[in-house]
């Protein structure tokens, strides 16, 4: 498919950017430019800005840019193509794709042109031919609407060894082909013959609605062969990468910013049907790690819904280590025994269907219920193996303020909270899983090397300047005015390496410099509720469990806790650097290292001096 320069063109000139943007974003006029909050990440005062002037669009927070295809695309996670194609539509501008020199057409395209071709043969199939009528009985009885069935391009394969084959050869499709995409078989004496001759077709779409697969279900359950045979992987087709049922939910997925998972193509359906829309299916196996990466640029959280049986329990726990571990959030909803979504939705409504979603429970009680079920609790050996495997999965949870929750809920639990805490530590110090660092920590004086410390120095992270910011945080939000304003005035957020440490010092130093006179517990009415309980996750806990009974005391705590940390940084980037320059063979690079590691090392001398120990 190719779009001519001056087409594009045309349509750049016709689809004004503030008001493609204006479909998206709330934008207000500010001077010559619009301004808004950006689709791209969350703020609360606006750094998007848009201008008529020169058509692009600018984010300042997160430096996302460019012109209106860049937006779609961006916005909408599609390609050129489809946001040149987008646009043509909405402006009443007519492609004329020259699709007379077929040999441009890769050969995806030939096999997609293949399988949309054949869909419409099954689809006519089970919408008008006489033989269909058994495939139109047995949606009917499933409770399936003609119009669902035209919107799913639901099919029927004609019963017979090359009803298919013919309908190829007729239209001229080279049989190869079609034998790639399974469509058709060849048996031993070289006859081809229909693959899926007698079932009703689910048609597989990529996310941008093309048909990549088909499935065929067997119309009775005492048919021969499987349940379901489904198109093998193909150029056009891995399974994997696929979710069934994308291209109809990922604009309400966004919408909501949510999405349900099942595990079969009539689940989807019919919950589709009911009207609910933000529904992916996996088609009866666990999540893969890029179906998970598919789904996140629609949304991160997630909800499971897998059959109660055996089978499904599995293919939850597998999904839900792969969802943490892009970082998703990820809730559990459960059917009564013998339920599957279909069959729910068919039997209670919409309404209930709802319910069970708004029931549903965050994955570590939906493991830790499970444990409880299977009697795991009751058995010491037993209970500590469940224990290690929560750890296991908290710990895969990205952020630290996310665990944090998570430890928390685990109270509402019988596990003692302190025995999960100690796994979680042994888990996390071996896993290394520490620290966030930030850009901005190196200063601009010295970003030639920012790069070059980045990944080293989070290996070399400890647990115990984990617990040193703690203290710090803790103290801040502590009951003592002295000390807190002792810790606004002295600590910079740059001292601290941990990122939700670092934003937290920094937003109550913006909060201290407004409003010099306050209560420490009015500085944590700053924060969201996210933050909040994150900060008051600490609050009783005393990690260096000291007796500090003076200010005085805690003062010089706090003193000795950021000399630490600033001392170490400087020493790391001191090492890393050191060993740059003993690497480096570019002599024009290895002096400007040697200016920044002798800055460095008088850095360090200072900091000793200041603190009487050098
Ligand atoms: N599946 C498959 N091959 C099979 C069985 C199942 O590919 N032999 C996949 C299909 O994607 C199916 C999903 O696993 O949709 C779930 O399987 P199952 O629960 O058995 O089927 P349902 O989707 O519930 O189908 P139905 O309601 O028609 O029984
Ligand atoms: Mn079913």
């Amino acid at each position: 498919m190719r779009i001519s320069e001056s087409k594009i063109e045309e349509i750049r000139n016709a689809a004004n950017i503030v008001d493609v943007v204006s479909e998206y974003v709330q934008l207000r006029k500010r001077g010559r430019n619009y301004i808004g909050l950006c689709p791209f990440h969350s703020e609360k005062t606006p750094s998007f800005t848009v201008s008529d002037e020169k058509q692009i669009y600018h984010c300042f927070g997160c430096h996302n840019g460019g012109n209106v295809f860049k937006f779609l695309m961006e916005y909408k996670k599609i390609s050129f193509i489809e946001a040149v194609q987008e646009l043509a539509e909405q402006f009443g501008i007519e492609l004329n794709y020259d699709d007379s020199v077929p040999e441009g057409q890769s050969e995806q395209e030939i096999l997609f042109d293949i399988n949309t071709e054949v869909a419409r043969y099954f689809s006519n199939n089970l919408l008008n031919d006489g033989e269909g009528q058994i495939a139109r009985d047995y949606f009917q009885k499933r409770n399936i609407k003609v119009q669902t069935m035209r919107a799913f391009g639901l099919g029927y394969a004609l019963n017979g060894w090359e009803n298919l084959v013919s309908f190829l050869k007729q239209k001229n499709i080279d049989l190869e082909k079609a034998l790639q995409l399974g469509l058709i078989g060849r048996n031993k004496d070289g006859r081809v013959y229909d693959k899926l001759a007698g079932r009703i077709i689910f048609p597989i779409f990529s996310p941008n609605g093309r048909v990549v697969a088909f499935a065929g279900r067997k119309l009775r359950e005492d048919d021969t062969g499987g349940k379901y045979i489904n198109s093998p992987e193909s150029i056009i087709y891995v399974k994997g990468r696929i979710l069934y049922g994308l291209s109809f939910a990922k604009d309400e997925i966004r919408k909501l910013d949510k999405a349900i998972i099942v595990e079969g193509y009539m689940d989807l359906i019919s919950l589709y049907q009911a009207g609910i829309k933000n529904v992916v299916a996996v088609s009866g196996t666990a999540l893969t790690d890029d179906q998970a990466q598919l789904l996140s640029r629609y949304t991160k959280n997630v909800v499971l819904l897998f059959d109660a049986d055996t089978a499904g329990i599995s293919a939850s726990m597998r999904s839900i280590e792969i969802l943490l571990r892009k970082d998703f959030d990820v809730k559990i909803a459960t059917l009564p025994s013998g339920e599957d979504p279909d069959s729910f939705v068919n039997k209670y409504g919409k309404d209930e269907f709802e319910e069970v979603i708004k029931r549903s429970e965050n994955f570590l009680e939906y493991q830790t219920a499970y444990y409880e079920k299977q009697g795991m609790f009751n058995d010491p050996t037993k209970a500590a193996e469940a224990i290690r495997e929560l750890v296991r999965v908290i710990s895969l949870v990205q952020d630290d303020l996310k665990r944090a929750f998570l430890v928390k809920i685990s109270r509402k639990f019988n596990i003692r909270e302190n025995l999960l805490e100690r796994e979680l530590d042994q888990v996390l110090s071996k896993n290394k899983v520490v620290p966030k660092f930030q850009e901005n920590l190196i200063d601009t004086k010295h970003n030639i090397s920012t790069k070059l410390f980045d990944e080293k120095i989070r290996k070399f992270s400890t647990p115990q300047n984990f617990n040193f910011e703690i203290e710090i945080i803790r103290f801040l939000f502590g009951n003592d005015e002295g000390t807190s304003k002792y810790i606004l005035e002295n600590v910079d957020e740059e001292d601290l390496e941990y990122e939700i440490h670092s934003y937290i010092i920094k937003k109550a130093k913006e909060t201290y410099n407004t409003n010099l006179s306050f209560a420490p517990g009015e500085l944590l009415l700053e924060f969201d509720d996210e933050v909040r309980n994150y900060i008051l996750s600490w609050e009783k806990k005393f990690i260096t469990e000291k007796n500090y009974d003076t200010d005085d005391n805690i003062q010089r705590y706090v003193q000795e806790s950021i000399r630490r940390l600033r001392e170490r940084n400087l020493e790391l980037k001191i090492k890393l650097l050191t060993e740059a320059i003993q690497n480096t063979t570019d002599e024009e690079y290895k002096k400007k290292l040697l200016i920044e590691n002798k800055d460095l090392i008088n850095k360090k001398k200072e900091l000793l001096k200041f603190s009487g120990i050098s």
